[in-house]
C-alpha cells in the first residue's frame, strides 16, 4: 500500500548482492549472508560488518542456503520497516529447523530498540547486536556457537568505525558511500533515530580523506558523505577545527574527477559557507536534500524541527541565490499528530513554492519511546493520513515531471555507472542533479564522464545521446 514513495532512496532498499570486492578470490570456510534495510548509513554499516567478519574468517555469500550465519541489518524508522523484518525472520525459521547449527543475528536499529526482547519474541534469533557494538561480533558469534543467546546493544559516545575499511557489498565500482558521523542529537519528536543510534559523533577527518582517496585510486569516481545531519559535522584535533564546509572542500580537492555528494542536511544547520564551497568546486554536485517534513509552522514546532515555514522558505531563497542551478529534494510526513486540513494545505503550498526535483513522502507512523509518542496523541485516522499522502504524492508527480522536462534539449556531464537494465547497447549514469540518464553505449565505459544531450524523458529517467567524452 501507499505508505511511502521512494525512488532510489533508502527505506525500501533491500540488498544482498555482492560485488567483486566481496567475492574476491580468497576462500572462506565459514560464510555469512547479510540483508540490509533502512537508510544508506545502515547499508554502509553492513559493509563495516562485512569487513569485521572477513577478519574473523567469514566470507560473504549471496546464497542464504550456503550461510552458517544469517544477519539482518534492520531499520525502525516506521512500523512497516519492522514488520518486513519480522516476516523475513519467519522465513528463516525453516532453514534453522533443517540446520540447527545455523546462527541468526539481528543488527541495526531494531536490535537497539528492542534489545533482549527480540530474543524473547523471535525464538530463532541467536544474536542481537546494536549499531555501536559491531566490533564485538566475533566474540558474540563464538559465544553463540556454544548455544548461548547473545546481546550487545551498548551505545557509544566515541565509536565511528573510522579505522575500518568497509568491504563494498553490492558495488558498481564507481559510486560509494562514506559515513562521516554517527548518531543524532536533534530529537525531532517523531523520530526514533536518536534512540537507536545514540549521540552524535563525528569521524576523524584524516580517516575520511584516506578512505575517499583509496576509493578514488581504486577507480571509484563518486563519494556520498553520509550522516543524519552532515552540517553539524565537527572535528577538532590538536591544532585544527574542521567544519562540514572544510571537510567538503578537502574531499573535493582529492581530485576534480571525484564527484562529491552528501546527505542529509538539516535546514537549521546548512550554512552559507557550505553553499559557497559547493559553488566553488565543479565536482561537488549541485544537489541538496533538505527535508521540510511539513509546511505548517505549528506542526514544525510540534515536530521539534526548530524552524518555521518562513525560515525554511528563506533558506531556499538563499540556496537559489548562491547556487542558481541547484536541485532540491525533500522528505515529507503527512498526518502528524493534530494536523488539520489547513496544516496539510500549507504542506502542499510549500511543495508548490519549492517544486522539489525529488521527494520522499511518508505518512506518520508512531514510534514507541519518541517524544511524540509520549506527548501527543496519534489522532489522525489512517485513511486521512493516506489521503493526504496521496495528495502530496500527486502534487509532487507534476513537479518532478516538470523538473525532468526542463532538462530536455540541454547537455549534461554524466558519470557512467553501468549498462542499462533494459538494453545491453545502452549505458546509464547520473547528472550533477542526480537524475538518471540513459544513452547509446558507443565506445564509452563505466567510470567515465561523458557529455549527453537529453532528447526525451520519462517520469524518472532522461534519455539522450552522447556528444563526446567530458
Ligand atoms: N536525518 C534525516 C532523516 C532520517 S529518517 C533528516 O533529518 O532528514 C528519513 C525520513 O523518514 C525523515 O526525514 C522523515 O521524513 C521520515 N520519518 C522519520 N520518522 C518517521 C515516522 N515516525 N513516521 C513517518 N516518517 C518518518
Ligand atoms: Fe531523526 Fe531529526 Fe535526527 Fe533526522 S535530524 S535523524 S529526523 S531526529
Ligand atoms: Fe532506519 Fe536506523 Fe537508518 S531507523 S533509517 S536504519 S538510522
Amino acid at each position: 500500500m501507499l505508505d511511502q514513495v521512494t525512488k532510489v532512496h533508502d527505506e525500501t532498499r533491500q540488498g544482498e548482492a555482492y560485488g567483486p570486492e566481496a567475492t574476491e578470490t580468497q576462500t572462506y570456510t565459514k560464510k555469512f549472508y547479510i540483508e540490509s534495510y533502512g537508510c544508506q548509513m545502515n547499508f554502509n554499516d553492513s559493509e563495516i560488518v562485512a569487513s569485521i567478519l572477513k577478519e574473523d574468517g567469514f566470507g560473504p555469500t549471496r546464497n542464504v542456503e550456503d550461510a552458517s550465519l544469517i544477519l539482518l541489518n534492520t531499520c525502525s524508522i516506521r512500523e512497516k520497516a519492522e514488520v518486513t523484518v519480522r516476516k523475513r525472520l519467519t522465513e528463516f525459521r525453516k532453514l534453522k529447523q533443517r540446520n540447527p547449527e545455523l546462527l541468526v543475528g539481528v543488527l541495526g536499529c531494531m536490535a537497539e530498540r528492542l534489545k533482549s526482547k527480540l530474543i524473547e519474541e523471535e525464538k530463532l534469533v541467536d544474536m542481537v547486536v546494536g549499531p555501536d557494538a559491531y566490533r564485538t561480533l566475533p566474540a558474540l558469534i563464538e559465544e553463540a556457537e556454544t548455544g548461548q543467546k547473545t546481546v550487545n546493544v551498548l551505545l557509544s559516545r566515541e565509536e565511528t568505525y573510522g579505522d575500518i575499511n568497509p568491504v563494498r557489498l553490492d558495488t558498481n565500482g564507481v559510486t560509494a558511500f562514506v559515513s562521516i558521523m554517527r548518531g543524532c542529537n536533534n530529537m525531532c519528536s517523531f523520530c526514533v533515530v536518536p534512540f537507536t543510534r545514540g549521540r552524535e559523533r563525528s569521524r576523524d577527518m584524516d580517516s575520511i580523506i584516506k578512505e575517499a582517496t583509496d576509493m578514488f585510486n581504486r577507480g571509484y569516481r563518486e563519494v556520498t558523505l553520509l550522516g543524519q545531519n552532515v552540517d553539524s559535522y565537527y572535528w577538532v584535533s590538536e591544532d585544527i577545527t574542521v567544519t562540514f564546509a572544510n571537510l567538503l572542500e578537502k574531499v573535493a580537492q582529492i581530485s576534480p574527477l571525484l564527484r562529491v555528494r552528501f546527505s542529509t542536511s538539516h535546514p537549521k544547520d546548512i550554512t552559507d559557507e557550505v553553499l559557497f564551497v559547493i559553488a566553488k568546486y565543479e565536482n561537488i554536485c549541485n544537489y541538496i536534500h533538505l527535508p521540510v517534513q511539513s509546511g505548517s509552522t505549528r506542526i514544525l514546532q510540534l515536530m521539534n524541527r526548530t524552524y518555521t515555514r518562513e525560515w525554511y522558505m528563506k533558506k531556499i531563497e538563499r540556496i537559489r541565490e548562491i547556487l542558481p542551478d541547484c536541485a532540491l529534494s525533500t522528505d515529507v510526513i503527512t498526518g502528524f499528530c493534530t494536523e488539520t486540513e489547513e496544516d496539510h494545505q500549507e504542506t502542499l503550498s510549500m511543495m508548490d513554492y519549492v517544486k522539489y526535483d525529488l521527494a520522499y513522502m511518508f505518512f506518520y507512523s508512531e514510534r514507541p519511546g519518541t517524544l511524540a509518542a509520549r506527548r501527543y496523541q496519534d489522532d489522525i485516522p489512517e485513511d486521512v493520513k493516506r489521503r493526504r499522502l496521496a495528495e502530496v504524492v500527486e502534487l509532487h508527480r507534476g513537479h518532478s515531471l516538470l523538473s525532468m522536462q526542463k532538462d530536455v534539449g540541454k547537455t549534461f556531464k554524466v558519470l557512467i555507472e553501468g549498462t542499462s537494465k533494459r538494453s545491453e547497447d545502452h549505458l546509464f549514469g547520473r547528472t550533477d542533479h542526480n537524475k538518471v540518464v540513459i544513452f547509446p553505449k558507443e565506445d564509452h565505459k563505466k567510470g567515465e564522464y561523458v557529455w549527453v544531450k537529453v532528447e526525451d524523458c520519462t517520469a524518472g529517467t532522461l534519455l539522450g545521446t552522447s556528444t563526446g567524452k567530458a
